[in-house]
């Protein structure tokens, strides 16, 4: 198996252990990101913003706010993308969606800046995105500005006693927009790992880098 390059760069795989190498990571940035529901009837039009709670750097929460543009000028609405050239979809770089690029990521750390990471519950298929968390989901823009996530296994094709092949051609595009509770119950974005979301108030949506 190869490592999930994500937690492995970061040097959060195994426990206290920092990798001894840098790895160099390319960055884009600043972009904004828009979510746009993909039912005709859903109301989510808008962008992504980010917070903290006062007096708690980390975890960062994301904000759904139904603007037609992004606030220019304000970091909060400022989102970056790091990737190391070494693993693609279909052609187009795998890395992770970051905010808040000169932070401290971990101390002891040599990376800067908050990942977006997902947090999973266990009674429901809908994860919650958050910021700074220690984790990294893999993330990458198609050749329309539309964020996908990758995966290396699918186990609904698992066979007993044969073990799975990894897979670079994985790609998901599960995101949502739903009511949860994250930092204060609000619209945030959302993973919906598979089928119909658990969460009633979840809306589909294509995540969409927007230039500032
Ligand atoms: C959109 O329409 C579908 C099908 O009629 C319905 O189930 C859903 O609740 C509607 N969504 C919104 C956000 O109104
Ligand atoms: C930036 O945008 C956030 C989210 O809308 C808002 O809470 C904050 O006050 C804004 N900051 C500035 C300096 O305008
Ligand atoms: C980041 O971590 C370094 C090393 O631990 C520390 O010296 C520095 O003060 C930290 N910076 C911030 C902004 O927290
Ligand atoms: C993201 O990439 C930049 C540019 O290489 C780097 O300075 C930063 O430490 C990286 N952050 C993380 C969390 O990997």
């Amino acid at each position: 198996m190869q490592f999930r390059f994500p937690t492995f760069l970061l040097g959060l795989g195994a426990a206290g252990v920092v990798s001894a190498q840098v790895q160099e990571l390319y960055q884009e940035g600043p972009f904004a990101l828009r979510v746009k529901g993909q039912a005709s009837n859903s109301s989510i039009d808008g962008y992504l913003s980010w917070y903290n709670l006062q007096g708690l750097p980390a975890p960062t929460f994301i904000s759904y706010e139904p603007l037609s543009n992004p606030v220019v000028g304000n970091s909060s609405f400022e989102w970056y993308f790091n990737y190391t050239g070494l693993v693609q979809y279909k052609g187009h770089e795998v890395g992770f969606l970051l905010v808040n690029p000169t932070a401290n990521t971990t101390t002891p750390s040599p990376y800067h800046g908050q990942p977006l990471d997902i947090s999973y519950m266990s009674n429901s298929n809908v994860g919650i995105a958050l910021l700074g968390i220690g984790g990294a989901f893999d993330a990458g823009f198609d050749a329309d500005d539309k964020t996908f996530s990758t995966s290396e296994f699918d186990d609904s094709t698992y066979v007993p006693g044969v073990p799975p092949e990894y897979s670079q051609d994985l790609g998901y595009y599960n995101w949502a927009v739903c009511w949860q509770l994250s930092g204060t119950y609000r619209q945030t974005l959302s993973w919906i790992t598979f089928g119909k979301p658990h969460n009633p108030t979840c809306e589909l949506v294509n995540l969409l880098r927007v230039g500032l």
